[in-house]
C-alpha cells in the first residue's frame, strides 16, 4: 500500500493551518535540506575544512542523484543555474538554416520564448507558435503543425501555466522523422513525470531544482544526447577541464575537456554553500518516486477537478492533464475577489494567465485539500 498524501509533511516546515499549493513557483525545501545549508554555511565560516571532496566528489554525487532521479546515466547530465543557462546550451549547439521554423508554444514560459526568438533572429529563421487547442490537446496540436521546415521543435512536458499534458514521446518520434531537433524544457515536470528516454530522445531537456525537485535556487540540470557530448560549452571555466582537480598544476593547461556532458558544467558548479541541500532533496525525491508519487498527487487533483467542475468552473488544461498540476480558469473580473478569499484561508496557489494554478506535493494533506476546496466554493459564489 503506498503511503497517503500528506504523510511526509513532518519532513517540511508547513505550518498545519498553511495550505501550500504553489510548489510550481518555488517548492518548499524539506527539513534536511534546510540542515546541510545551516552546516554547509558553517563550512563556508572555515574554508581551511574544504577539500576535494567539496569541489569535487560532493558534485558528482548530486549529479549521480539527479541521473538516478532521471533515471538516466550520469554522463549526460551538466549542471547548470537555470533552464535559462541550459536552453542556451542547447541553442548554441543547435543548428537551423534561414527560413527554418522552431516551433514553440503559445504562453509558453518566457526564458523559452526569449531563448528561441533571439536564435530565430541570429539564424534567420522563423518562429512557428502553436496556438492554444480549442479542442483536443496540445499533442495533436503540436503535430498538427510539424512538417519539414521545422528544424527546432522547443517544447514542455507540461503546460506551466495550467498542468496540459503534451507526449513528448509522440512528439519525439514524428520530431525524428522530420529531421528536426528536440529541446525540452521540463522544469514542470521534472521528478513526478519519469521521461522514457529511448522514446522521447531529447537532444536537450532542460530543468530547475527548485520546484518539484524540492531542492535550492540556482541549482539545475541540463541532459546532453550523446550526439551534443562534444559541442561548445558556453563559457571556458578551469574546473571542467580534464585535471582540474590537481590544483598544483592548473598552469598546465589542457585542451580536454571532462568527460560526457560535464563541459557544460556551469563555472563555481562546486557550489559549496547548496550541494549537499541539493542532494538531500534529491535522495528523498528518489525514494518518493519508487512510491507512486504521481499517483498520489493524481488523486488530489483529480478530487480538485471533481469539485471545481461541480461548482461549475472551467479546467484550463483540456483533455489532457498532467496528474500533478491543475489550472482552474476564473471568469474575467473574479481573478481579484478570487486573490483575497485565497490569501484570507491561508491557502497558496498562484495566477498564470488566465488560470488559477494548484500544484500539491507530497506534504499536501487531507485538511490542506479541505481548506482549498472550501475556498473554490467561495470563488465560485462569488464568480456567479
Ligand atoms: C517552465 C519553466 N521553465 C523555467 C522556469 C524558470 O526559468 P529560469 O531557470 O530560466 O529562471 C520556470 C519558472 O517558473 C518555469 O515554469
Amino acid at each position: 500500500m503506498n503511503a497517503p498524501a500528506g504523510s511526509d509533511r513532518s519532513l517540511f516546515d508547513i505550518p498545519e493551518d498553511l495550505a501550500y499549493f504553489n510548489c510550481a513557483s518555488i517548492g518548499p525545501m524539506p527539513r534536511s535540506a534546510q540542515a546541510e545549508i545551516a552546516a554547509a554555511a558553517e563550512r563556508r565560516g572555515r574554508p581551511w575544512t574544504i577539500s576535494n571532496v567539496e569541489w569535487m566528489d560532493e558534485v558528482e554525487e548530486r549529479r549521480g542523484l539527479f541521473a538516478a532521479v532521471a533515471g538516466t546515466d550520469p554522463e549526460a547530465i551538466a549542471l547548470i543555474p537555470s533552464a535559462s543557462y541550459g536552453l542556451a546550451v542547447a541553442a548554441r549547439n543547435l543548428q537551423a538554416a534561414p527560413g527554418q521554423h522552431i516551433l514553440v508554444l503559445a504562453d509558453d514560459f518566457p526564458s523559452d520564448v526569449y531563448t528561441w526568438r533571439s536564435f530565430a533572429a541570429r539564424k534567420g529563421c522563423e518562429i512557428l507558435t502553436v496556438d492554444r487547442p480549442e479542442q483536443g490537446g496540445w499533442t495533436q496540436a503540436i503535430l498538427d503543425r510539424l512538417d519539414e521546415r521545422v528544424a527546432i521543435v522547443a517544447v514542455p512536458n507540461v503546460h506551466w501555466t495550467d498542468g496540459a499534458f503534451i507526449d513528448l514521446a509522440r512528439v519525439g518520434a514524428r520530431a525524428r522523422e522530420i529531421g528536426a531537433a528536440l529541446a525540452v524544457d521540463a522544469s514542470q515536470s521534472f521528478g513526478i513525470l519519469p521521461v522514457d528516454w529511448d522514446a522521447v530522445r531529447p537532444d536537450f531537456l532542460v530543468t530547475v531544482g527548485y520546484k518539484w525537485l524540492l531542492g535550492p535556487y540556482a541549482l539545475g540540470y541540463l541532459y546532453v544526447d550523446e550526439a551534443h557530448r562534444g559541442g561548445e560549452p558556453l563559457e571556458e571555466n578551469w574546473l571542467l577541464r580534464e585535471g582540474s582537480e590537481d590544483f598544483a598544476r592548473l598552469v598546465d593547461y589542457v585542451d580536454a575537456y571532462r568527460p560526457g556532458a560535464r563541459r557544460y558544467d556551469v563555472g563555481q558548479r562546486s557550489a559549496f554553500e547548496l550541494t549537499r541541500a541539493a542532494s538531500a532533496s534529491l535522495r528523498l525525491m528518489l525514494g518518493w518516486q519508487a512510491k507512486d508519487l504521481a499517483g498520489r498527487l493524481g488523486a488530489i487533483t483529480g478530487r480538485i477537478e471533481a469539485e471545481a467542475r461541480r461548482l461549475g468552473l472551467r479546467i484550463g488544461s483540456g483533455p489532457e492533464r498532467a496528474p500533478h498540476l491543475i489550472g482552474l480558469e476564473l471568469p474575467a473580473g473574479a481573478m481579484e475577489k478570487a486573490a483575497a478569499l485565497f490569501r484570507d484561508a491561508n491557502v497558496h496557489i498562484s495566477f498564470r494567465g488566465r488560470a488559477v494554478r494548484i500544484a500539491p506535493h507530497v506534504y499536501t494533506s487531507e485538511s490542506d485539500v479541505e481548506r482549498l476546496l472550501g475556498v473554490l466554493a467561495r470563488v465560485a459564489e462569488a464568480a456567479g
